[in-house]
């Protein structure tokens, strides 16, 4: 089984420019066996053999990756991640010549508060375990069933960001983001007619949001089609005195990608939101931050997500902000 070692190989604890080298037995000290003896296991084999037993495929190792990862960040949590203190002193870090010393004040602040190592440093060796396989099968399925055009509902919501055009098969006007309440006003053939009512907040003419004051996006509007949205009412908002619009805007996209229940992509939102946000802490409620919230701490675990592409992450930030405990409350 080579997968471990090849992923070594990879990463900067094999190669880096000190050429100071982290052997597997650095890292991983096999139970049962005292420090001293360690150094004595070289054979790979050995090392991790005791996790598991045999695994002598790359299909039987991967179904068991998440278990031992578990396995491994549970050890090093109860030994204060002894292991990666015998080569980095924590003392000896200067962190205004970090690569990022801006993050790394994140670093500092955690150490204060006894978080250890391998709390913020998972997957520095290896491949971090695969625990997408719920919600992107559900994907999957959300996909199929949204290729056919026979659309019934008198509201549709983007499975992925779809475009939208000024007429059936015309020019584009903009991107809709998943998950916007489209009204079905028209349908020709794999087209259709919508409107989309949101908020605009005065000067920001690109954007439409979701809500007032909150910034949930619904609509990017290219350059020609931001004066297209009607005005129904403005407001000044107390809390910031920026002033906002009621608008609505209609447009034309295609059928394809249309899913007309959106308690199914809340599901899918909620299977992304505990694989990806439940691995190191328990996933935190939607309703436990405001909607505005949301996008800073997002940015903030932007580092520990690096598996979501761009439409995920975006997705995953729409499902947190629509279950926020400032919308759930307005009962939108
Ligand atoms: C045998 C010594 C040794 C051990 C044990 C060790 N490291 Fe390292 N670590 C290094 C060296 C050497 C570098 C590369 C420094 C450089 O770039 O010159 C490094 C780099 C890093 C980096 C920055 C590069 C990257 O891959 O992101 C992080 C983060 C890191 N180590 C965390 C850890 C953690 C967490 C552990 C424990 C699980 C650990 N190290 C165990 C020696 C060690
Ligand atoms: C609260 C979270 C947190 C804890 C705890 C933590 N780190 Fe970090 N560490 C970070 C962040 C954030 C960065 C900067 C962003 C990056 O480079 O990934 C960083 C950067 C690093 C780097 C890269 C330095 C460089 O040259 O850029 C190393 C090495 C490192 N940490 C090792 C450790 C070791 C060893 C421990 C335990 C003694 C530790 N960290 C504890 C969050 C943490
Ligand atoms: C710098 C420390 C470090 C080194 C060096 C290292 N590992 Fe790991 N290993 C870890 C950590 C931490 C985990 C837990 C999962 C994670 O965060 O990537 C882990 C997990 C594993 C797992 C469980 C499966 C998985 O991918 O999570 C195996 C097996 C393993 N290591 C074997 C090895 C072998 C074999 C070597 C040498 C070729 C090696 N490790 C080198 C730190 C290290
Ligand atoms: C790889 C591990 C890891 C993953 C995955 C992870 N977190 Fe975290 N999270 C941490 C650590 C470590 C801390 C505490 C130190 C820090 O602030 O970096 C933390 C702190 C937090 C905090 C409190 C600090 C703040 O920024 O307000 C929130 C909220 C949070 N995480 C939410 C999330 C969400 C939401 C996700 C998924 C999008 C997520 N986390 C995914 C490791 C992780």
């Amino acid at each position: 089984m080579k997968t471990p070692y090849e992923e070594y190989k990879k990463s900067k604890h094999f190669m880096n420019p000190s050429g100071v080298r982290a052997e597997c037995s650095s890292c991983h000290i096999p139970p049962g066996i005292g420090h001293k003896l360690v150094k004595k296991i070289k054979a790979i084999n050995e090392i991790y053999s005791h996790f598991t037993g045999v695994l002598d495929t790359e299909e039987k190792y991967e179904n068991q990756r998440a278990r031992m990862a578990e396995k491994v960040w549970a050890d090093m949590k109860a030994s204060d991640s002894r292991e990666c203190r015998s080569c980095h002193n924590q003392e000896g870090f200067v962190i205004a010549e970090f690569k990022n010393p801006k993050e790394a004040e994140r670093m500092k602040k955690g150490l204060t508060e006894h978080l250890t190592c391998i709390e913020c440093h998972k997957g520095v060796v290896h491949k971090m375990p695969d625990v997408s396989g719920g919600y992107k099968k559900l994907h999957e399925e959300l996909k199929l069933s949204s290729t056919d055009p026979k659309i019934k509902a008198d509201a549709v919501y983007p499975l992925n960001m779809v475009l939208c055009y000024n007429a059936k098969g015309g020019e584009r006007e903009g991107r809709i983001l998943a998950a916007t309440r489209l009204t079905v006003l028209d349908k020709k053939g794999k087209w259709l007619k919508v409107r989309i009512n949101g908020w605009r907040q005065d000067g920001v003419d690109a954007m439409i949001y979701e809500l007032q004051g909150k910034r949930i996006f619904s609509t990017a509007l290219d350059k020609a089609a931001r004066a297209k949205p009607i005005v129904h009412s403005t407001m000044l908002d107390p809390d910031t005195e920026q002033t906002w619009h009621q608008v609505s805007y209609t447009t034309w996209v295609m059928t394809a990608n249309m899913v007309e229940d959106r308690n199914k992509l809340w599901n899918y939102g909620e299977m992304m939101h505990n694989a990806t946000c439940g691995t190191c802490h328990r996933a935190i409620r939607a309703d436990h931050f405001l909607a505005n919230q949301w996008i800073g701490v997002m940015k903030d675990m932007k580092r520990h997500i690096r598996q979501l592409d761009k439409e995920q992450y975006r997705f995953l930030q729409k499902y947190l902000q629509l279950h926020a405990k400032d919308v759930v409350k307005s009962g939108h």
